[in-house]
């Protein structure tokens, strides 16, 4: 104990310190599995790809079905994506791969498919959930886009390298083809494998904490609220679940005249932890109910989180976003929607939510930010798509096979 305040003593105190540090950066990197062997199983009862935690990259791409297409065309089409995503999803090529090579590092590939109205119109009109619809306009906010909007097949690829990615993207496209034509494709990302702690929630370009009240597999709710466990709820068929698709805008340029605590205020939640208002630390629970001295609501009336709150016991959606960021078109700074005259940016979310019933369990929280929501002076939605997502399937099977019995 002497030693301290000594040479030697400072010397050994930074010595531990340092030992201590490099004890959790080795925690940390033992946590995660060196990427050439990390790989996420295609076949269950459920498609990977929605409670699997978000890797890097992902591409969603929207197609169209060709004209003349009858049911048993759409059955081998879905019968030529499942093998193919079987097969880059485990790292072999698929076989008429020409470049075998780029498949042999799936990085927590996974594939999942959705389905548009057009295929159970086709296939099986019986079995078409209710809520398969473009969702009702919010003229308040939507400013939608044809180019990023619909679809009657959605192919949602991710993975940590964004050169699988891509492979795999080129592979199912060739393969599809014939059956098809690609309608739009968007393209995200998140913060690069291992630059944070596993379980660390993102941050999205407006540097906000985003992702935190979210469902989980750690509890009943994933189960609950995105499988359609709920008493209230019911998934369009067992093992299935819903995506809707939001392109939303977010205006960099505007975002960078407000300052911290407008930033902070706008959510409800603080820039630095992602924690509430009402709190200290990101998990504490916010308190809606919290006034300041004068009497004010802590949390705004018109906060981002306020405002998106469950307001009923089933309306809990599972946020999967991915940011985008693409180069500004000319000088002038045109933006992907043209508001942005002068601007440099040209950013905004892929805004994934996955739930039971979109119109349960996401709409009405889409229509109460629609009405209020701070938020909303910097972002704009410019697509719109809703996907029914059906269940996973066995290696003797296919995605979508329930359809065809
Ligand atoms: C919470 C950002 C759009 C639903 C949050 C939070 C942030 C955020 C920073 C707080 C931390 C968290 O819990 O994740 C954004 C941005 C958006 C956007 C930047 C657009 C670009 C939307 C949309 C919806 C939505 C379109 C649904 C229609 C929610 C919900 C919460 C939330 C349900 C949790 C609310 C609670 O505390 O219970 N968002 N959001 N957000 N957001 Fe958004």
């Amino acid at each position: 104990a002497g030693a301290a305040g000594t040479g030697l003593g400072v010397a050994a105190t930074l010595g531990a310190q340092f030992a201590t540090e490099v004890r959790a950066q080795e925690r940390a990197e033992e946590a995660l599995p060196p990427l050439q062997t990390a790989r996420v199983g295609f076949f269950g009862r459920r498609q990977a790809g929605v409670d699997t935690p978000p890797p890097a990259h992902a591409s969603f791409i929207a197609c169209d079905l060709n004209e003349e297409l009858k049911a048993a065309d759409i059955e081998r089409l879905l019968r030529i994506i499942t093998a193919d995503a079987a097969q880059l999803t485990a790292g072999r090529a698929p076989v008429v791969d020409q470049e075998p090579e780029l498949a042999t590092i799936p990085a927590e590939l996974t594939v999942t498919v959705g389905f548009g109205e057009k295929i159970f119109d086709l296939v099986n009109p019986a079995k078409k959930p209710g809520w398969l619809k473009p969702l009702t306009a919010f003229p308040q906010i939507d400013q939608l886009q044809e180019q990023w909007s619909h679809g009657d097949l959605l192919l949602q690829i991710c993975s940590q390298d964004p050169l699988t990615l891509a492979h795999a993207q080129r592979m199912l496209l060739k393969d599809v083809r014939s059956f098809v034509t690609v309608r739009w494709v968007q393209s995200g990302f998140r913060n690069a494998y291992g630059s944070s702690q596993q379980g660390t929630t993102q941050r999205n370009l407006f540097g906000q904490v985003d992702g935190t009240i979210n469902p989980t597999s750690q509890d009943e709710t994933m189960d609950q609220f995105v499988w359609g466990s709920h008493e209230d709820l019911e998934p369009w068929e067992e093992g299935g679940t819903s995506l809707v698709i939001r392109r939303i805008h977010m205006n960099l340029d505007t975002w960078d005249q407000a300052d911290r605590p407008a930033r902070e205020d706008a959510v409800g939640r603080t820039l630095d932890t992602g924690a509430p208002l009402t709190g200290e630390s990101e998990d504490d629970v916010a308190d809606l109910s919290a006034t300041t001295e004068l009497g004010f609501p802590v949390i705004a009336p018109y906060a981002h989180i306020r405002r998106a709150t469950a307001q009923n016991p089933v309306e809990h959606i599972l946020r999967r976003p991915y940011n985008y960021d693409l180069p500004v078109s000319n000088a002038s700074g045109f933006s992907d929607h043209g508001q942005t005259s002068g601007g440099v940016s040209n950013s905004g979310l892929i805004f994934c939510s996955y739930q039971a019933d979109p119109l349960k369990q996401f709409v009405p929280v889409q229509k109460r930010l629609a009405e209020l929501d701070m938020l909303n002076t910097w972002t704009v939605p410019i697509g719109s798509a809703v996907f029914a997502l059906p269940a996973g399937c066995s290696e003797s099977g296919f995605i979508g096979e329930s359809l065809f019995s």
